[in-house]
């Protein structure tokens, strides 16, 4: 239990990125103006007043740049235009005009760690050992045998190593072989991504979401990963060896306190990074001095057991992991990751929802859960994820979560008047936004009513915690700024619970998983609290 947080209440110096709810589009899978079945930007221009009626603050789209679309524009082409599947550089300034006229925030994905395989810079690069190019990624020579240079292994499956005829030399990919990456040891690099950073903040961008920055460096000699302890036979092959010489290298921190400089020139812009590491391995994230990244994605809520204890002791390591200067922020499910309502089911969908909006720290919520959309089971013949079709049989493939936004009851949802790129969920003639915005008990009106309560209270998106613990199946902790203190408990289980709260009374049930009208009103003078299964609530606390 952790009782002494208020030093980390934080005022009205907060910025936007500390109040405000992240949104994160797919562009492929949003809405798709032009007939092609592959969602566009002119789609998500269309479809800003939904944002701005759900509530939400600032938009992270992800990458829309020109690419191959191996990976689905995570291999870029060219990191200062449009991908004309997604539209133009036109469209792209007027989506941006569109959502600073609402007040809202634009956040793009910035991929560093490699190219496209067909991005100019390495074409020069495979073109000779000598242009002046070769050095911008990894060239190593094979070993005597003409194996690899080491034991490396792509996350995508098979070798890290690609062998080049042509020079006669591997370059190194931590993803796909069309993904090769540069060589951040190489001040050309850096320079040319200095230009991109600017680019894009001078054409008003809020901020970025930094792909993968823990594959930036790799060993510069090349040692061998050692066997990952925690893998068994069945286990997915790539995951076969510890990343210890791959990722995470004490080279990435200068590069990003460097980024984090360039975006002080400008204003309010912030910066998150994308790396899957443990709990105690975010704090450098942040910088020594909070001086490299603002927000370190947390993804630590994704791989959590769905019940009190381990969440309630997951929220306080994290907050003993942050550094005085880190703020925090929480990721429930994104187009790399299970659905949300997949992985808790869907009677725990609302408190999972009533979660991520109440904890401390920046929530990152992924489109259409919302509206609880599940994992979609994809026919073989469909599917379109690199990963699943490079490591088939794990589960691994990220098209299950990366299908159409439901609209409506028209046509594929209202997604497209082409067919889509991936299928629509089955139950999309129910679970659409037209259907759930007239539904005042859908779990899309939930999320709007509790995006309306974390804007109306401070506590909530800028408060401290004045104690986290699990009562049972029930997790429990109180947001606090200055005397007003709010108190959220989450029925993790499919039974009623109750909860004693002692030296604490309820003044009011601000909002309940069940919807209007909450909770009845002869236990809210008395410290203690029933909750029915599944159910979660937000109450306001008395004065102490
Ligand atoms: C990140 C992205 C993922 C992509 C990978 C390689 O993890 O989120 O979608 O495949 O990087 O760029």
């Amino acid at each position: 239990m952790i009782e002494d947080h208020d030093h980390k209440d934080h005022d009205h110096r907060a910025t936007w990125w500390q109040r405000g709810v992240i949104y994160q589009i797919y562009p492929r899978s949003f809405q798709d103006s032009n007939g092609d079945g592959v969602g566009d930007l002119a789609g998500i221009l269309a479809r800003l007043d939904y944002l701005q009626w759900l509530g939400v603050d600032a938009v992270w789209i992800s990458p829309v740049y020109p690419s191959p679309m191996a990976d689905f524009g995570y291999d870029v082409s060219d990191y200062c235009n449009i991908d004309p599947l997604f539209g133009t550089m036109a469209d792209f300034d007027a989506l941006a005009d569109a959502i600073h006229a609402r007040s809202l925030k634009l956040i793009m994905d910035l991929v560093p760690n490699h190219t496209s395989d067909r991005h100019p810079w390495f074409n020069e690069s495979r073109a000779s050992r000598e242009n002046p190019k070769r050095d911008w990624y990894v060239w190593r020579d094979a070993k005597r045998d003409g194996a690899p240079p080491n034991n490396w292994l792509s996350e995508f499956g098979g070798p890290a190593w690609t062998w080049d005829a042509h020079t006669q030399q591997y370059y190194y990919h931590a993803y796909l072989s069309a993904q090769p990456d540069l060589n951040w040891r190489n001040p050309d690099v850096r320079a040319a991504f200095d230009g991109i950073l600017k680019f894009w903040f001078d054409r008003g961008v809020d901020g970025f979401r930094i792909d993968t920055v823990q594959h930036l460096f790799e060993d510069e000699s090349l040692r061998d990963n050692p066997p990952n302890p925690d893998w068994r036979p069945g286990d997915a092959p790539t995951a076969a060896l510890s990343r210890l010489y791959t990722t995470d290298r004490p080279e990435l921190w200068p590069v990003l306190k460097h980024w984090r400089q360039l975006a002080d020139i400008y204003q309010d812009r912030v910066l998150i990074s994308e790396a899957y590491v443990p709990v105690d391995k975010l704090a450098p994230y942040y910088g020594d001095r909070g001086d490299a990244v603002h927000l370190p994605f947390n993804f630590h809520l994704i791989g959590c057991d769905w019940s009190a204890g381990p969440l309630a002791d997951l929220i306080a390591r994290y907050e003993r992991m942050l550094p005085p200067h880190g703020w925090p922020n929480w990721v429930l499910g994104n187009h790399d990751r299970a659905r949300i309502a997949s992985r808790v089911g869907p009677a725990q969908a609302a408190n999972a929802a009533m979660l991520l909006l109440t904890l401390r720290g920046t929530p990152t919520m992924y489109y259409g859960d919302e509206l609880g959309m599940t994992n979609v089971a994809i026919p073989p013949d469909q599917v379109r994820d690199p990963w699943e079709k490079n490591v088939a049989g794990y589960g691994l493939g990220r098209d299950p979560v990366r299908t159409p936004m439901a609209w409506d009851t028209s046509a594929n949802a209202g997604f497209s008047p082409g067919l889509p790129w991936l299928p629509v969920h089955a139950d999309w003639k129910t679970r659409n936004v037209d259907a759930q915005r007239s539904d005042p008990a859908s779990l899309l009106n939930l999320t709007r009513a509790l995006l309306a309560l974390r804007r109306r209270e401070s506590a909530l998106s800028i408060g401290g915690y004045d104690g986290i613990w699990a009562a049972g199946p029930v997790l429990c902790y109180v947001r606090q700024s200055g005397a007003r203190r709010i108190l959220v408990c989450l029925n993790l289980a499919d039974r009623a619970a109750h909860v004693a709260l002692p030296g604490r009374a309820i003044e009011s049930v601000l909002l309940t998983t069940d919807g209007p009208p909450p909770f009845q009103p002869n236990s809210v003078s008395v410290p203690a609290i029933s909750l029915s299964p599944n159910q979660g609530i937000v109450a306001l606390l008395k004065d102490a």
